[in-house]
């Protein structure tokens, strides 16, 4: 469900058309829909209505000021890993109870000394934990500073074929968990009393989550007859979302919070959610306009001035974004099998291929739907080309979130030493 819907046969982003978004802003752009945002936010919150429930937006999906404002708003808690990302939507004193700090990938335990007092904070490399403790500025007392610290199991993404290695896998990383919680129970500084997961990303099944919160729901038990009073769950992100609409859809949030419900409802713990792309994926497009329409006899090419710096999906991982366009053509128009590519010069440049589109012409617009999370924040400048615009719209305004970069402020990132001047 999104709010990017043909109006006369103009695609419009909620009440504005979105031809009047690209007069201003020129192409290509990155068009955001608050009504979506907001909607996909509750609908997966209300999913977990009586549970002790909190959904921590990650940011790392759509990191842009205005799209963390509008989920702030609506009551939404963050999963982030850069202060200075989130400082200012969500304050310090509000960060402890909304948020979810992530410091996997952390290469030092100096971002611990800047936490705020009372903090979260989850790690999925004990070592870091033992880390923060030595760094943590606090030493002399075990306070419970990191409130809700916890550390992040590696439960395998299951899949049919693979279960009797999965038991495997399970019984060998229980084994170290174990060791694991009691080393961080020992730690000065630190108090560990949650658990978290995080399986991965665009799943579409629920069999998955089903195994991988069992093995947790299991693992919390074990904890707690070791002595750890363990108080939180954080089952992650990765809710899939309809890229294909000739696909079956992933299943519901209702569902996925069915199987959570079964697993959590008897442990009185407090959960934890990280929904990404389940918010934001279907709350944007890009748009771009065609530059030309190359027609060969092997294939035809519809040339456009997005490019995979722009939107890296198609070519990183083959994904599949819905292109169409903008503005409908008359039903009688002929069709035709294009591959839409950018204007960089190589093979990974394209956003689609092989599709059967209206046959368009040299200044129609097209979108790619579904941009809306890992688009802009994945984007580059590869080529010399400069980041993309991205616009938020709300009813019948908009309002551009982040301006086109200029060639000035790209160039000006660069430095001459001395020797070449
Ligand atoms: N929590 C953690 C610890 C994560 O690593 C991620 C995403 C999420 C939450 C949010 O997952 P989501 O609900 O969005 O599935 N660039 C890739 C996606 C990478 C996702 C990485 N982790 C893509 O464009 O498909």
């Amino acid at each position: 469900m999104n709010h990017f819907d043909y109006r006369n046969g103009v695609l419009h982003a909620e009440g504005v058309e979105i031809p009047d978004i690209a007069k201003q802003v020129g192409t290509p752009f990155y068009c955001y829909s608050t009504a979506t945002l907001t909607r996909h936010f509750h609908v997966f919150r209300q999913a977990f209505a009586g549970l002790d429930a909190l959904v921590c937006y990650a940011m790392k999906a759509n990191s842009n000021q205005a799209v963390l404002k509008t989920l702030a708003r609506q009551g939404a808690g963050a999963t982030w890993c850069r202060k200075a990302n989130c400082a200012a939507v969500w304050p310090p004193a509000s960060r402890p109870a909304r948020s979810c700090f992530r410091a996997s990938a952390r290469p030092r335990a100096r971002w611990i000394s800047r936490l705020p007092p009372a903090s979260s904070a989850s790690t999925s490399n004990p070592s870091r934990s033992w880390n923060c403790s030595r760094r943590a500025p606090w030493p002399s007392a075990r306070l419970p500073l990191f409130r809700c610290a916890s550390i992040r199991m590696s439960t395998p993404r299951p899949t049919r074929r693979s279960r009797p290695a999965r038991r495997r896998t399970s019984s060998a990383s229980r084994g170290s968990a174990r060791q694991v919680y009691a080393r961080a129970a020992e730690l000065p500084g630190i108090k560990v009393t949650g658990i978290d997961t995080h399986i991965g990303s665009q799943i579409t099944e629920l069999q998955p989550f089903d195994d991988a919160f069992a093995l947790l729901v299991d693992l919390v038990g074990t904890l707690r007859a070791d002595g750890h009073a363990i108080e939180h769950i954080d089952l992650g992100g990765g809710l899939g979302i309809p890229y294909r609409v000739d696909n079956s859809p992933p299943p519901l949030p209702d569902a996925y919070a069915e199987i959570v419900r079964k697993h959590v409802t008897k442990l009185g713990l407090k959960v934890m959610f990280e929904p990404g792309r389940l918010i934001v994926g279907n709350a944007g497009i890009l748009v771009s306009e065609v530059i030309y329409v190359k027609e060969g006899d092997a294939k035809n090419f519809l040339v456009v001035d997005a490019a995979m710096n722009d939107l890296i999906r198609p070519t990183l991982y083959d994904a599949f974004h819905d292109i169409k366009p903008v503005v409908q053509p008359p039903a009688a128009t002929p069709r035709m099998k294009v591959d839409i590519v950018g204007p960089v010069c190589e093979t990974g440049d394209f956003l689609g291929l092989d599709r059967d589109l209206p046959r368009l012409k040299t200044g129609d617009l097209i979108a790619v739907a579904t941009a809306g999370a890992y688009g802009a924040v994945q984007a580059g400048t590869y080529n010399t080309r400069l980041l993309v615009p991205e616009v938020l719209v709300d009813g019948d305004r908009f309002h551009v979130v982040r301006p086109r970069q200029t060639y000035e402020e790209l160039i000006g990132l660069d430095s001459i030493p001395d020797w070449l001047k």
